[in-house]
């Protein structure tokens, strides 16, 4: 057994995380007066969701009509109806709410001339449950919304006495024999020390696992932790099969252009110079969702309509918009072409790609963030102590395919509804719970084992053999071939997560045991994505299988939930909930209205 010597830190919640999602909570915990602690592998303001540029949904009816009703009409769309209904109401009527907090919160919001809140049209949202023409729901902070709310609710945070550990990175859950979550063990990076923190509730937010894949508009940073510690904890992941490819990254480094240039105006064209989006989505044409709006751009790559010298990428047009707008509403995407593509915006098109952008599967969970491990008999048993938020859970509001800005909103919300449901459910009277000390040493063993891993294999290696291999076999469109070669070639590959190598063994800013351990946090989230893929026989939002073109909801409506032990996956399913939280007579959305149909742009 591994010796290290640790510091025990007791609170009633422990965050880990500190993009939106995790801020969020940390907030409405601590405003509750609960002990909260915030554990993050980056300094707050440096974690991914910074990089959330075009805005936040909500129907806040600004810029003309719009009803929460329809918000949440085009979510269930825009799953292509794999998502929880309850969540999905959820989300649309809260969303108006939790903006105007972080309005009251500070967010420094762009204006109308009126002095409202700025919002703009992004894909696949419309009016008149998707009758109507798009509507401008997408609240903005010029093209830097992310930026703007991590920044407040940083602030917001250590004002209502938040306590946060910067720069301390989680190895392992705490749980007990009989399933309940107690705490985490952290390194601290920058000194070596070891930390145990104790809580009555742990709070997931760690983000997406972008960082699976060869070409991402996802940081560095987004490895999967929470997923990966779900996994070793014996728990499930949910619909990892669904990675959502955005349009528009910048074509060769792939760093993200928001749809916001979309919704300010801006279009898509081929090496013949045509608006081909008008040709495969005669009514919302660059506003069609994402998932739609990535295979339209690779069928005309693949017939030959490319542009540049391979004729591999497509062009997105600015320039016929007042440099006056572009200067106001899109700064930070005019900056990124000039310095990623050498592009000045006011005169020539951007090169882009579809890129893997945010992955719709995660942790299961309800929609106050309990973290679900479903049986048999109970498909939505709730794990003791543990909630998932942000990116890193799956409620699921987004289903197989996630609406641009609906990722900021779902932050918000759901880091909201955790810290509502923990203000119910964690007594902060009660003594926490006694620490299993056999779970603290497994999380301290496998630690020292990858820092004495002495095998043949280096940790950039692997990384990157996974990272092609996904790119290549889990792409856009994918096929029973493609998808039945990276199962193989994925669990050969994880299966050599006991041969690495790691060279440096020592406890401060070790980087290359740091990313050692997020190799261990990438690999189940990738097996599970490409294990789920190959095993679902349809096509449905982001998952684009071409031997089974059609959705199938008489056998496919269903979650996929995938246990990860090893390089082994087993695979099981969970009904889709898909009752709304509100009757019609209540003002609610009909079931008629939402049941599953077509999904035409
Ligand atoms: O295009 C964007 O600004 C990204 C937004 C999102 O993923 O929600």
């Amino acid at each position: 057994m591994a010796a290290y010597e640790y510091e025990t830190h007791e609170y009633d919640v422990v965050v880990v995380g500190a993009g939106g999602a995790g801020l969020r909570a940390t907030l409405g915990m601590a405003e509750q007066g609960l002990r909260t602690a915030c554990v993050t592998k980056v300094f707050p303001t440096r974690s991914h969701t910074v990089a959330a540029q075009g805005g936040i949904a909500a129907s806040l009816s600004n810029m003309g009509p719009d009803h929460w009703q329809w918000h949440m009409y085009d979510t269930v769309k825009g799953s292509d109806w794999l998502g929880d209904t309850d969540a999905m109401e959820y989300l649309a009527r809260e969303a108006p709410k939790a903006v105007y907090e972080l309005e009251h919160y500070g967010v420094p919001f762009s204006r109308t001339e009126e002095g409202k809140i700025y919002q703009r049209p992004f894909g696949g949202h419309t009016t008149e449950f998707g009758e109507g023409p798009p509507v401008q729901r997408t609240c903005a902070a010029a093209d830097r919304t992310g930026h703007a709310i991590l920044h407040t609710l940083y602030g917001q945070s250590l004002k209502n006495n938040a306590e946060f550990y910067i720069e301390y990175f989680a190895i392992d859950l705490i749980m007990s024999e009989d399933g309940q979550c107690q705490g985490v063990v952290c390194w601290k990076l920058d000194d070596g020390t070891m930390h145990v923190f104790n809580a009555k509730m742990v709070v997931l937010a760690t983000g997406g696992y972008g960082r699976a894949y060869f070409s991402a508009t996802s940081a560095h940073t987004c490895t999967g932790d929470g997923g990966g510690m779900v996994a070793r904890a014996g728990l499930p992941l949910q619909d990892m099969e669904f990675v959502q490819f955005h349009p528009t990254g910048i074509y060769g480094s792939g760093c993200l252009i928001t749809e916001g240039a979309r919704g300010e105006g801006g279009y898509l064209t081929n090496s013949e110079g045509e608006r081909f989006m008008e040709r495969y989505a005669p009514h919302y044409k660059d506003l069609a969702p994402r998932d739609y709006v990535s295979r339209c751009m690779t069928m005309e790559i693949r017939e030959g309509r490319g542009v540049g010298k391979n004729k591999d990428h497509i062009h997105l047009n600015l320039s016929h918009l007042p440099a006056e707008a572009l200067a106001e509403r899109l700064p930070g995407i005019s900056e990124s072409a000039k310095i990623f593509a050498g592009v000045d915006v006011t005169k020539e098109p951007i090169p882009v790609l579809p890129t893997v952008h945010y992955n719709m599967g995660g942790i299961p969970t309800n929609y106050w963030g309990e973290v679900l491990n479903p049986t048999a008999d109970n498909p939505t048993a709730v794990v003791p102590g543990l909630m998932a938020v942000g990116e890193a859970g799956c409620a699921s509001v987004h289903g197989a395919n996630r609406l641009g800005s609906n990722s900021l909103i779902d932050l918000v919300v759901f880091g909201r509804a955790a810290a509502i449901r923990a203000g119910k459910v964690v007594d902060p009277e009660a003594p926490n719970p006694v620490l299993n000390k056999a779970s603290v040493d497994k999380a301290f063993d496998r630690f020292d084992a990858l820092r004495n891993a002495n095998g043949s294999t280096p940790t950039a290696e692997l990384r990157l053999e996974m990272q092609k291999t996904m790119q290549e076999d889990a792409a856009v469109f994918r096929t029973a071939e493609t998808l039945a070669q990276g199962v193989e070639k994925m669990t050969a590959i994880a299966a050599k997560l006991n041969d690495l190598k790691v060279t440096d063994r020592s406890l401060v800013w070790n980087s290359d045991l740091m990313e050692t351990l997020e190799l261990t946090n990438l690999m189940p989230n990738a097996l599970a994505t490409i294990v789920g893929a190959e095993a679902r026989k349809e096509s449905r939002g982001a998952h684009a299988h071409e031997d089974f073109p059609e959705r199938d909801d008489e056998n496919w409506r269903v979650h996929t939930v995938a246990r990860v032990e090893g390089n082994s996956v087993e695979l099981s399913y969970r009904p889709v909930i898909v009752d709304p939280l509100t009757p019609e007579e209540q003002g609610g959305i009909s079931l008629e209205k939402i049941a599953p149909k077509a999904r035409t742009f």
